[in-house]
């Protein structure tokens, strides 16, 4: 599954997100889907997806027979590409959900913890609402990754503040993941101590959600993580 076929049609498709968003949502989303398949069975499952989006998890979901609820906090993200805000979506913040405990099979988040103020909120949140014996799939990219800064990249490297100015000053208005306000510097090393720390839940696997697995080493080396993943997948189930 984690091969690097796979990981060079995402990286490729990553080039496009901008310009055909169908194409690199779709890539993603079943790329997604088919990731679960291997964790979980989600015939009949219920699937929380947590700052869901545009929705363009919802049709991988669905296809591979679960009951999907996406969540966001906001509608015009929903909008985006043109989309249409799908029935069923529930607004809110994913580091209060308004969801009773153990309610969902599995729950849900691709790149959302480094736009919430308190990721490890969203994360326990998380843990709460999934049933006993459900999984918590968190990935979130990392900030000192090469997508750490989003479009202000690479220049967070010297600082989120620096690198927030000097997009302002180039394209003469503000990045969209705006440093301090909806994107903020979060590390694996947190995710890792945040997984393992967790009184409801064990840890099911840490893995560099888009590399190949012959890298898989990497999430070994502290610091060296940080900038080769990416992007990383907390895997936990609950107790
Ligand atoms: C980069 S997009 C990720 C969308 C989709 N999950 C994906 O992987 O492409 C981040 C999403 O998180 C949502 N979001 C930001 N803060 C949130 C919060 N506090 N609670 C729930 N969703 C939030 C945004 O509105 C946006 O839709």
């Amino acid at each position: 599954m984690a091969t690097w076929k796979r990981a060079a049609k995402l990286f490729t498709d990553f080039q496009v997100e901008q310009s055909d968003p169908d194409r690199f949502y779709g890539t993603m989303a079943s790329d997604s889907v088919a990731q679960m398949q291997c964790l979980a069975n989600l015939e009949g499952a219920h699937v929380l997806d947590v700052g869901g989006g545009p929705g363009y998890w919802a049709d991988a979901f669905e296809a591979a027979g679960a009951r999907y609820t996406p969540l966001d906090a906001d509608a015009g993200e929903l909008a985006l590409h043109g989309r249409v805000p799908l029935p069923g979506t529930v607004m809110g913040d994913g580091q209060a959900l308004p969801f009773r405990t153990g309610s969902f099979d599995l729950v849900y988040s691709s790149n959302v913890g480094e736009h919430v103020r308190h990721p490890w909120t969203m994360g326990d949140e998380m843990v709460r609402v999934c049933r006993p014996g459900g999984l918590v799939f968190y990935s979130y990219t990392l900030w000192y990754g090469p997508w750490g800064g989003h479009e202000t990249a690479p220049w967070h490297y010297v600082n989120g503040r620096y690198a927030a100015q000097r997009y302002r000053r180039e394209k003469g208005h503000e990045p969209k993941n705006l440093y301090g306000t909806s994107l903020f510097p979060v590390s694996m090393a947190q995710g890792i101590r945040w997984a393992r720390s967790q009184p409801n839940a064990d840890v099911v696997d840490i893995i560099p959600r888009y590399l190949p697995s012959s890298l898989f080493w990497t999430s070994s080396l502290p610091v060296v993580r940080e900038i080769l993943t990416w992007n990383v997948a907390l895997i936990l189930r609950r107790r």
